[in-house]
């Protein structure tokens, strides 16, 4: 089958075309990306020359390359990572979160409704639903909550998600959607918070953490995301949405220890700063759904996760330090300057 990959140039769409072009030999992808601060065609390299492989620069709210691209190249199935993802950029700037996350999408599925596809996938995330209490272990994300997001990037990503269904219902889109908890692994731009902290303890920099760090992630690694979504592009119901999560909760400041000892870093390193405005408290989501229905359950756990993840930043130098040397210096003042 023919995949067309959105936003394939980032974090998880490139671990996404690396892991369809191992596990399927037979699939064809092309990935559209605009490449912007967060796209790097140089994740893509290992496969740039693969005959299966084709990438194409584009934004997804040009309706008119998007529609040239449908009519050219025909693809089978959708799969849409292309966002804006980062929730300090979004309350920095909410406007291009509305523009690329919402209109983008329109564009998108308009295009699969134009074309007729075979599915698209709506790759979303697990802070459409807002936050749980930091006291109420026993409470958990499930597909069934109404969205109540905290951040405008949450509330872009819940506005796409609501329109992908309205699609399915209204003009008959074969659609999926997916909300996952926070992924981290290979290939993960610096501004989000392991990488940030990797990349900083490495320097001997201050790890900046934000209030008093007890916020609670549910961490999954990459891999995992990506093996999912492909048993729902080719397994899911339509019409369907799947949380995915693996029930590893832990507290950034726990997260932030932990890469110091790793890395053999003092904790001193660490700073408490200034809150995030509207910091939700706990994200956990509970997997039953697409355990029961496709039997999907992620194959790695955190720690060995984190320390594949830390492995990879130290073994990848070149990638990352290009990143923090050029235009994220600007961005990393801004942000950080006076916290
Ligand atoms: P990322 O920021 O690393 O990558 C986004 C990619 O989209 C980049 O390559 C960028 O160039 C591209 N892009 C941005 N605007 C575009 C546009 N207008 N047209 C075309 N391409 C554009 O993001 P990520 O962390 O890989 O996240 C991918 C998707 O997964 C997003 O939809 C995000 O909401 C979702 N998600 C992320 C996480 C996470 O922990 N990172 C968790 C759950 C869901
Ligand atoms: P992030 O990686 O931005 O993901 P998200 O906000 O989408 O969950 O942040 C993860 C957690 O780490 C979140 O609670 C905010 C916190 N954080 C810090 O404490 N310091 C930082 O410099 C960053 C980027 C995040």
């Amino acid at each position: 089958m023919k995949i067309l990959v959105t936003g394939g140039a980032g974090f998880i769409g490139s671990n996404f075309i690396f892991y369809m072009l191992k596990e399927h030999p037979e699939d064809s992808i092309i990935c559209l990306d605009a490449l912007t601060y967060a796209g790097n065609l140089s994740t893509l390299k290992p496969v740039l020359d693969d005959p299966r492989f084709r990438f194409v620069k584009a934004d997804i709210c040009d309706r008119e390359k998007v529609y040239d691209l449908f009519e050219s190249e025909k693809p089978d199935y959708v799969v849409h990572f292309a966002a804006e993802s980062h929730v300090d950029r979004s309350i920095d700037d909410p406007g291009i979160f509305v523009k690329t996350n919402v209109l983008g999408t329109q564009v998108l599925i308009d295009a699969c409704v134009k074309y007729g596809i075979k599915r698209f996938h709506h790759v979303s995330t697990d802070e459409v639903y807002g936050d749980l209490p930091l006291d109420r272990p026993d409470m958990f994300f499930v597909e069934t909550l109404p969205l109540k997001a905290s951040s405008p990037y949450s509330a872009s990503k819940a506005s796409s998600d609501l329109l992908v269904m309205s699609y399915h219902r209204t003009f008959g889109l074969d659609a999926t959607l997916s909300r996952c908890s926070n992924n981290y692994g290979p290939y993960q731009f610096p501004e989000k918070m392991i990488p940030l902290m990797i990349a900083n303890a490495m320097a001997d920099k201050p790890l900046p953490v934000y209030g008093e760090g007890i916020n609670v992630r549910d961490w999954l690694y990459v891999e995992d995301h990506c093996r999912a979504i492909d048993l729902i592009l080719r397994k899911g119901r339509s019409g369907e949405v799947y949380n995915i999560g693996g029930h590893n909760e832990m507290r950034n400041i726990d997260i932030v220890k932990l890469i110091c000892a790793e890395l053999g870093k003092p904790e001193s390193l660490i700073t408490f700063v200034k809150d995030r405005k509207g910091h939700d408290m706990r994200y956990a989501i509970d997997p039953a759904k697409i355990h029961n229905e496709l039997g999907w359950l992620p194959q790695t756990m955190f720690r060995d996760g984190i320390k594949k993840t830390i492995r990879w930043y130290l073994d990848n130098r070149s990638w990352w330090e290009e990143i923090v040397n050029g235009d994220y210096k600007e961005y990393y003042q801004k942000m950080y300057g006076n916290r």
